[in-house]
């Protein structure tokens, strides 16, 4: 999962400022946030091609490191992530989703708006002047 993530990340549409932690993923990160949280894969031919994180923050559930193989895209795989990561809130009865996304990734924010989350406050990264990402949420029926 961790090389995947890497891999996914480094593949971004277009590079952000600054570059996103998800490229310093190891197994052991992996590891303790599927202990902390939990999360979900996409397996093609026995090939790890998909993947997300989820973790319980406040009575949401923040969905994270969404991630798909780049010779896979485009073919409705986050979609299907990010289904399972709704199926996942309702199974701990929660109501409400969230995650963050950055500013500059147009593709990223209109496939969030697509699975029905609302962006809703601006945040920078330490050290910057400017918005850098944006919070999203989405509350379920
Ligand atoms: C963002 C990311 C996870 C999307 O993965 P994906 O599997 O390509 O996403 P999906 O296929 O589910 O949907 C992406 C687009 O493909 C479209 N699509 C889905 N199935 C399709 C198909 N069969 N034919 C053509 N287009 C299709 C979707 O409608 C969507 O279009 P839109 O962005 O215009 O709404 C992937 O690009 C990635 O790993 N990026 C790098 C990591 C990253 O930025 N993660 C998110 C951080 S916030």
């Amino acid at each position: 999962m961790a090389d995947l993530v890497r891999l996914a990340f480094a593949a971004q549409s277009r590079p952000t400022a600054p570059p996103s932690s998800a490229l310093r993923e190891t197994p052991a990160t992996i590891r303790d946030e599927l202990a902390r949280g939990g999360g979900a894969v996409v397996e093609i031919d026995g090939a790890l091609v998909g993947a997300v994180l989820w973790l319980e923050e406040d009575g949401s559930l923040y969905v994270g490191r969404l991630a798909v193989h780049p010779a896979h895209r485009r073919q409705g795989i986050a979609r299907a992530l990010m289904d399972e990561a709704e199926r996942e809130a309702r199974r701990r009865g929660l109501t409400r989703m969230h995650l963050g996304v950055r500013l500059a990734l147009d593709d990223n924010r209109r496939l969030f708006k697509a699975c029905g989350f609302e962006e809703t406050t601006l945040h920078r990264h330490e050290g910057f002047t400017e918005p850098t990402w944006v919070r999203m949420e989405r509350r379920l029926e």
